[in-house]
């Protein structure tokens, strides 16, 4: 747990232009930074930047957030690395509370030492590979140039047992073991895990090396080693390649998943840079997770032989939970002999992108895989189809897909909907579709990205801000006056009244700086109920704030209108009252009050 004082203080030290400008190119435009979003595709600027507020807003999609939020959205980083690398950016450390969902986390000075170690290893391998031809025709041979190489950080292990000693003196210290780089025998002799292999640097989001993955050169075994489960690397967490994927995913609007590091690698030579790899390992739904951060289109590239295709079925089947209606999940086979590298060579980047965008949807894949080994002319096989598509179909999350699913299951099975329902168990269910997938339960589904909220004049267009809406905005804008709302006058009844009083609640108990700024303002309430209301009131401030000569009469005018209404809705129910039952002499006297204040709110002059 990182303490809320640290992010408040961390917010009020970094600033967000500074943030964006390292991944975007900004324009100044009045108070305002301008770029195109990257979010979502544009030729003119509405991803707009406000260094007095701290805050982003996209008025073409409605992304919109801190410094913190930009970095878990457009570096697909989680909540504990975005504040980590905000702080790294600014230079200062990351406290630490006891950490209760207990999830093992070396503490940072170890994981340091861990990462230091795995960067000193590849500047060596990369060393060594400029001084072996062997490796280096090698290299050549497959087709690669030595930018490509560079690109991805590719090396060569010499064949020496002890080879990384010269690059750490203290070869026995613990970190190069827990690193996975050396092995330890019987007898407590180290030495290195890796000789003659072309080594690829595995990065993590961040780019830090947290492991390798070694290639002997032509035949041996194992084809290929891999660095152990560490602190630092868990295999079905990570991708291969998705560090330098990152811009040309977002570019090319889909992602390509492929088996082999040298898949990846090759496929950037020709300049499809949009691949990444799992690690010897299944896809699995941290992958598919991961993924979704950067694009809402998969493609799931699997060599054409009966390996690809259960490598395939089993990235399905991760899929399902994961599901949304508004993405799209393709696979794509290739010819038999094929794999993403021999195929790009012999047939050319084009062929293999044109084969990507035909790729075929998982539904389509879903259905064809279930029906192949089926006779769907006997009653058998049509059972057969609804028994095997149950426990697969009833995971998909994504409403609208499952009732797809559902009906043309039910045609190749002579069913009706609501029978194919039954059969799955789910015809009268009230199972909640809308259930944000979130894996590890960690801070890094955004709705925002997902469901852009209307623009605030879209909006206005509609339906004119009520009174507690334009109240909250107002006190964004100026958070001091949060200390001039008085509680009993915020009406509870929409989520802007709601927030508005949580507001006022912590300005209270002194939980609020009125300093802090927009930005740190909203981070306060990430993962509460208020979250969306507050961060998007925040949003409408960016750019379309309120004019600074106006805001003091709009703020003393509102909470006239607040008062003025809690008066009237009083009356009207005494009123009623009156015309019921009568009123008794106390209430009789509480109205009389009542039309008073009302007239003198509604008499004294403008000021
Ligand atoms: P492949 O055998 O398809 O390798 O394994 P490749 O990527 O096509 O490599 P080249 O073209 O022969 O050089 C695919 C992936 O499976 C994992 C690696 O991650 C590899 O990239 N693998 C394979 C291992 O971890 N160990 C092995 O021994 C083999
Ligand atoms: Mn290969």
């Amino acid at each position: 747990m990182i303490p809320q004082s640290f992010i408040q203080d961390l917010l009020g030290r970094v600033d967000i232009v500074d943030v964006i400008e390292r991944h975007l190119t900004l324009k100044k435009g009045g108070a305002n930074y301008f770029a195109c979003c990257p979010f979502h595709g544009e030729k003119t600027p509405s991803f707009s930047i406000s260094p007095s507020k701290q805050f982003y807003h996209c008025f073409g999609c409605g992304v919109h957030g801190n410094a913190i939020g930009f970095l878990m959205e457009y570096s697909g980083l989680s909540f504990v690395e975005a504040v980590t690398e905000l702080a790294r950016q600014v230079g200062v450390e990351v406290p630490q509370e006891a950490n209760p969902s207990g999830r093992f986390a070396p503490p940072p000075a170890e994981q340091d030492a861990l990462i230091d170690a795995m960067a000193t290893a590849a500047r060596f391998y990369r060393e060594q590979l400029r001084h072996s031809p062997v490796a280096i025709d090698y290299l050549t041979r497959r087709g690669l140039t030595g930018e490509i190489a560079a690109r991805f950080g590719i090396g060569y292990a010499p064949d020496d047992w002890q080879g990384l000693h010269k690059v750490f003196p203290a070869y026995d210290a613990r970190p190069l073991l827990e690193a996975g780089l050396v092995i330890e025998n019987e007898a407590g002799r180290r030495y290195d895990r890796f000789r003659d292999r072309i080594m690829f640097p595995i990065q993590d989001r961040r780019g830090r090396i947290i492991a390798f993955g070694g290639r002997v050169l032509d035949k041996g075994e194992p084809k290929y080693l891999n660095s152990p489960e560490t602190p630092l690397f868990e295999k079905g967490r990570e991708l291969y390649g998705l560090i330098q994927a990152q811009k040309p995913i977002r570019d090319a609007g889909y992602v390509l998943v492929v088996e082999g590091y040298m898949d990846v690698v090759s496929l950037a030579q020709f300049g499809v840079c949009n691949a990444v790899a799992t690690l010897g390992t299944a896809t699995t739904p941290h992958h598919i997770k991961a993924l979704l951060r950067h694009t809402d289109r998969i493609v799931f590239c699997f060599d054409g032989d009966a390996a690809g295709r259960k490598a395939a079925w089993r990235a399905l089947e991760s899929s399902l939970e994961a599901l949304r209606d508004d993405i799209t999940l393709a696979f794509l086979f290739l010819p038999e002999q094929h794999d993403p590298d021999s195929f790009v060579r012999s047939e050319g980047a084009d062929a293999l992108e044109r084969a990507a965008r035909e790729a075929k949807p998982l539904a389509g894949f879903l259905i064809d895989a279930l029906s192949a080994e089926l006779d769907l002319g006997s009653a058998e096989g049509r059972s057969r189809l609804v028994h095997d598509a149950r426990p697969l179909v009833t995971q998909v999350a994504a409403p609208l897909l499952r009732l797809q699913l559902v009906k043309q299951i039910g045609e190749l099975s002579g069913l009706s909907q609501r029978e194919v329902e039954e059969a799955f168990g789910t015809h009268t269910s009230t199972r909640r579709h809308d259930k944000r997938w979130d894996g590890d339960g960690d801070h890094a589904a955004h709705p925002a990205r997902h469901t852009p909220q209307p623009s605030r004049s879209a909006r206005s267009r509609r339906a004119p801000i009520p009174a507690a809406g334009t109240l909250l905005r107002l006190v964004l804008q100026h958070p001091a006056w949060i200390a001039r709302l008085p509680i009993a006058l915020i009406p509870l009844d929409s989520d802007e009244g709601r927030s508005l009083a949580a507001l006022v609640d912590a300005m209270e108990v002194g939980d609020i700086d009125p300093d802090c700024g927009l930005g740190a303002l909203v981070e306060r309430y990430r993962d509460t109920p208020h979250a969306d209301t507050i961060a998007r009131a925040a949003a409408d401030l960016v750019g379309t704030d309120y004019d600074e000569t106006v805001i003091e009469t709009l703020f003393e005018d509102t909470v006239k209108k607040l008062h003025a209404d809690m008066i009237n809705r009083e009356i009207l129910s005494l009123a009623q009252q009156e015309r019921e039952h009568g009123l008794s002499s106390a209430d009789r006297h509480r109205l009389a009050e009542l039309l008073l204040e009302k007239r003198n709110l509604t008499d004294k002059p403008q000021d």
